[in-house]
């Protein structure tokens, strides 16, 4: 996509102040290297990316997996591998747990079996000092760390690790820029994520997010547009058009477009099936968005509304704006709009403060929701938010002792509610062969649910009828018909 032909570039010269020139020149530079590693080694060089975190990151890790491609990398699932980098995430403390124990792993491939190999860590841990002091102390091995700011500049940062050697770090606080037409390299060639904003302005009192992603900032509708034609262009035909709050969408555009105003937009473009969006807030989702979900043709009846608790006093110790009763009007207006709506959400257990009492009132709203599904998550103390300096932090067995109620009641509502298209006939978008039971594939339901049967490779990225013949919790078993 947007691709510059390298061989053009004139790599003499000084590199070019604007973007994205001054990155493809970068990519050339990287390239040449790549073509002498190809010629001392007799192959080239292996990349491997690791992504933790969400679908923002799961983005960011497609177009840094572009430009590696582009410099000449081939890609790979191994962390044996010439380059490794770990997009990472800090959400929760056991995210970062699991990086540290994988950068340590790593360190060993590198002194026992490929001492030229790359180790490069970026995302939203990389955001914060003292992960970075940590890693300079005690993973020295680490060649370039930069963060979630600047990821469009991996090929002028690993130039730069390439002739300097030692450990490259370069973190923004915030983003000067949005670059747009780098080179993008998808997963799946049939379905894509589009980012439509970047950032948090939101503060809920326990989330890091917005400090490690910034201010909010949206893209201009015409840039997303184009990059949703161009995808359909390439026989995307599912996008999930993602951000924090995609419900602010577009305030704070020169001419402010609502989210509803873009996805009427996004709904024109042809070749598009299915439009899907991470993640809206609850309190400023509007009866307008409603109306053009319920009316849209492409546009699939799944939300994923995160409601975080049931109690409206923790609620408001959480900065979410919204009480339970607010919350479940909304939902009642949702449903009375698209009865086959199927709503999930996240919860967290055991913010500080939480009683027997506030627990209860969670119980209660997951039971008169009645959720497809729901990730809960025990909560995780974050340095510098709020809610970690408060009084009152749950003890943790008293906190897992809930988490686990809590589940029973998500897991027998969802089977409840799962089985209830047994029977029916639905279109399914086939997405993987089924590695599992050899002679099925995998897919998805417009409202997310997966459905195995039988099929081949020649399914892949295409919309299958299938009559759903039995449930299984969380998917179906189907036919082709
Ligand atoms: N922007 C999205 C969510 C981003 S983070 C939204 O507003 O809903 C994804 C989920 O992680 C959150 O919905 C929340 O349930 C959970 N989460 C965030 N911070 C957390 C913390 N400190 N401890 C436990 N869970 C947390
Ligand atoms: Fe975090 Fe709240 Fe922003 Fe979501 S809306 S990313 S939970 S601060
Ligand atoms: Fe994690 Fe960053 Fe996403 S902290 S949840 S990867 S925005």
């Amino acid at each position: 996509m947007n691709e510059i032909d390298l061989d053009k570039i004139d790599m003499m010269g000084s590199p070019p102040e604007h973007e994205p020139e001054r990155q493809y020149y970068f990519m050339a530079k990287c390239r040449e290297w790549v073509r002498e590693f190809e010629q001392k080694n007799g192959r080239y060089p292996l990349a491997c990316i690791q992504t933790f975190g969400c679908q923002m990151n799961a983005k960011d890790s497609e177009k840094l997996s572009g430009i590696l491609t582009t410099i000449g990398y081939v890609v790979t699932d191994t962390e044996k591998a010439d380059f490794v980098l770990y997009n990472t995430c800090t959400v929760r403390e056991n995210a970062n747990t699991r990086v540290y124990g994988r950068i340590g792993y790593l360190g060993r491939i590198k002194r026992k079996e490929n001492p030229g190999m790359k180790i490069a860590l970026c995302g939203c841990m990389m955001q914060e000092e003292h992960v970075v002091a940590k890693i300079q102390h005690s993973y020295p091995f680490v060649d370039l760390i930069f963060g979630t700011h600047n990821i469009y500049k991996l090929a002028e940062l690993l130039y730069r690790q390439i002739n300097a050697g030692g450990m490259v770090v370069e973190i923004e606080q915030e983003s000067r820029e949005i670059v747009e037409e780098l080179p993008s390299e998808l997963k799946y060639g049939f379905k894509a994520g589009v980012n439509i904003m970047y950032g948090c302005n939101n503060f809920c009192s326990y989330c890091i997010v917005p400090y490690v992603r910034g201010r909010e900032r949206s893209r201009r509708a015409v840039d997303i547009i184009q990059e949703m034609e161009e995808l359909a262009k390439n026989g995307v035909t599912e996008v999930m058009l993602l951000g924090q709050n995609v419900n602010s969408y577009g305030k704070t555009l020169e001419t402010p477009v609502s989210f509803a105003e873009l996805l009427q937009r996004a709904e024109q473009v042809e070749g598009i099936r299915r439009i899907r969006f991470m993640t809206p807030h609850p309190k400023d989702l509007s009866d307008e968005l409603i109306d053009v979900m319920a009316k849209s043709k492409k546009i699939c009846h799944h939300l994923h509304l995160p409601v975080q608790s049931g109690s409206s006093r923790i609620l408001k110790l959480m900065n979410r704006h919204y009480t339970k009763e607010d919350y479940l009007a909304l939902v009642g207006r949702i449903r009375a709009a698209m009865p086959d709506v199927a709503l999930t959400t996240d919860i967290i257990v055991g913010f500080p403060g939480e009683t027997e009492e506030d627990f209860m009132e969670t119980m209660d709203l997951v039971a008169r929701v009645r959720y497809h599904s729901a990730y809960t998550f025990l909560y995780s103390p974050r340095g510098g938010t709020p809610a970690a300096a408060m009084d009152g932090q749950v003890l943790e067995e008293i906190a897992k002792e809930r988490y686990d109620r809590l589940i029973g009641r998500i897991r027998a509502i969802s089977q409840e509610l799962a089985g209830e298209d047994t029977g029916k006939t639905a279109e399914v978008l086939v997405e993987e062969i089924n590695a599992q039971r050899e002679g099925f594939v995998t897919g998805r339901l417009e409202n997310n649910l997966l459905v195995h049967f039988p099929g081949n490779e020649k399914l892949l990225g295409k919309y299958v009828r299938v009559k759903l013949l039995e449930c299984m919790g969380f998917y179906y078993m189907g036919a082709p018909v």
